[in-house]
């Protein structure tokens, strides 16, 4: 059992242990996900300090850049520590304006599960998700065929356990039909609680939410109603959006991103703040 002095504790992905609080690689790649990033050596030294302080779970995947946050990752961090899990997702691709078009086929989602094999130096993967829908959000529609895929490459070994992201309800079903998940990575926070639902069912039966632009992404949150909150407590609205999300449900994974040390420092302090049930009013009423 790893312990973690980081706040929310640890949850266990299928049979992988990894600290709640983790961070997110997105945002280290260039403007809009595409290219270098500007300070290459400080994406290295957010990685770094992401591990120095116990952060033991890291989101990326080869589309950002592309290959660019797995370069940094694989730069900045390899040989991995054995504690350290890097969740990955597959399903889309980046086309020459930056746009993320689906690459769902069975030779497309091949390719990139040894893409993020290479750029990362691993021969197995931890996690990998299944990136369904676009850049609007979840679509309905089958994924069989799409995430079967993905399952013979884990009987294959490439693979230790799946997941599912900017997918539909119905779609996490079809999904657990198929295999087994370990997590839904979809997009969730204070002001977009569509998945309230879907998020409470997971937790009973033990699987993983992992909100994506936790923070608003890029449109960072904003609201009257957060910012009282986070006056009255003395901390910024994004320590207060962090400490929400942990607090919403003990299947809640944190993956903000930031490609600056002084904000990781932060948004670690300010995710272990204890909210009160006025704070959890006031602060549910934004996304209501
Ligand atoms: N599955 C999917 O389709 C999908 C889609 C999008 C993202 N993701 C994953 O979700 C992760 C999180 O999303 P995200 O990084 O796009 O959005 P986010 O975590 O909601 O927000 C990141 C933004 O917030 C800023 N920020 C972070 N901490 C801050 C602080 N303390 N004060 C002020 N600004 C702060 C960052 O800027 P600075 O760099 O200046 O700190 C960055 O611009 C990504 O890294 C990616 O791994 C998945």
């Amino acid at each position: 059992m790893i312990s973690t002095s980081l706040p929310g504790g640890t949850w266990t992905l299928g049979d992988l242990t990894v600290t709640r609080f983790g961070y997110g690689a997105m945002q280290l790649a260039g403007p809009w996900v595409m290219g270098p990033p500007a300070d290459h050596d400080g994406a290295l030294a957010v990685l770094r300090e992401a591990v120095n302080l116990g952060i033991t779970h890291i989101d990326t995947a080869d589309a950002y850049g592309p290959h660019v946050t797995n370069q940094l990752i694989r730069e900045a961090l390899h040989p991995y520590a054995e504690s350290l899990h890097i969740a990955t997702k597959v399903g889309a691709t980046r086309d020459e304006q930056g746009g993320w078009p689906p690459a769902r086929d069975p030779e497309s989602l091949r390719r990139a599960v040894h893409d993020n094999l290479e750029t990362l130096g691993l021969e197995v993967l931890d996690l990998v998700n299944l990136r369904l829908g676009n850049a609007e959000g979840p679509q309905p529609g089958p994924i069989a065929e799409a995430f079967e895929t993905l399952v013979e490459l884990q009987r294959q070994g490439l693979i230790r356990h799946l997941g599912v992201s900017n997918a539909t309800a119905e779609q996490v079903t079809e999904a657990k039909a198929i295999a087994p998940i370990v997590c839904v990575q979809n997009m969730y926070n204070l002001a977009h609680r569509q998945d309230d639902e879907l998020i409470d069912a997971l937790a009973e039966e033990g699987i993983a939410y992992v909100p994506f632009f936790p923070l608003g992404g890029f449109s960072p949150l904003q609201s009257s109603e957060l910012s009282a909150v986070a006056a009255r407590l003395e901390a910024t609205p994004m320590s207060v959006a962090l400490a929400w999300l942990l607090q919403r449900s003990p299947n809640i994974l944190l993956i903000p991103g930031t490609s600056s040390t002084a904000h990781l420092h932060e948004n670690v302090a300010g995710a272990g703040l204890s909210l009160s049930a006025d704070d959890l009013t006031a602060l549910d009423n934004i996304g209501r």
